[in-house]
């Protein structure tokens, strides 16, 4: 088992004010083992953060972003700044989800320096990386994903957390074998200590993960936590993730 858990909840463009605030009163709930190795962040999407934010004082909860922008204020109609994600208290802010890549167009280079505007903050990136099937079908994701890691990581941080999401495994109920994700690890890994001089790496998976392959996939591949989409939304299921890793 790894020293510390990150359980990243990644609501995407879900939850209303009473949904929202239904799920984080449970959250709060939750009783936690004398020991537990667990840090549990929640991000939600833009316009509920200062409510939710409000709701997290006092609470061992940690409050993360799903994206910034890479400037620091200015004519970009829609967009948020890292300054207002800092106010409201997040610790956190998601990175080159794959959705962002595909949907928005968010290139290697974007991500790598919304990275250096949230660290400039200290508010710690995720930084998402991760294969479409093709890729996995042709043997060539290995490649694809240190390129990622090349092109969005700087050189030298102290430390890093990595969001292995393969895109087919997102929201598809398939998740890739403990050896291929054990395989990207450490791999990611090698790159990030060897080539970015960074020593303390985290990785975690992401893509289907839910209450029943939660305790597998950090055991059997050593993963640092997850990243989790569908599953995150859902009171129950969350609240078993949580504490399925915290008792384990
Ligand atoms: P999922 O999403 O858990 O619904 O597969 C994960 C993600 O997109 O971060």
């Amino acid at each position: 088992m790894p020293e510390n858990i990150l359980i990243v909840s990644n609501w995407k463009m879900n939850l209303d004010l009473n949904n929202a605030k239904r799920l984080i009163n449970n959250l709060k709930k939750i009783k936690f083992s004398s020991n537990s190795k667990i840090t549990n962040i929640v991000c939600p999407q833009f316009l509920l953060i200062p409510y939710i934010s409000k709701l997290l004082s006092f609470s061992t909860i940690i409050l993360g972003g799903q994206d910034c922008h890479l400037k620091k204020s200015g004519s970009f109609t829609g967009d948020s700044s890292i300054d207002l994600l800092k106010y409201y208290n997040c610790k956190y802010v998601i990175l080159g989800h794959s959705e962002r890549r595909s949907q928005y167009g968010e290139t290697n280079l974007t991500v790598k320096k919304k990275s250096e505007i949230a660290r400039a903050n200290n508010i710690n990136p995720i930084i998402c990386v991760g294969e479409s099937i093709d890729l996995r079908k042709k043997g060539k994701h290995l490649n694809f994903i240190i390129n990622q890691l090349d092109e969005c990581v700087e050189k030298n941080l102290k430390d890093i957390v990595v969001a292995y999401e393969p895109i087919w495994s997102i929201g598809s109920g398939v998740i890739p074998s403990f050896n291929e994700i054990r395989e990207v690890k450490i791999e990611s890994i090698n790159f990030l200590k060897e080539v970015k001089k960074i020593r303390d790496i985290k990785i975690l998976y992401g893509g289907s993960v839910d209450s029943k392959n939660i305790n597998s996939i950090i055991k059997e591949t050593g993963v640092d936590g997850a990243l989790i989409g569908s599953a995150s939304i859902n009171s129950d299921e969350i609240t078993k993730i949580i504490t399925n890793v915290d008792f384990d």
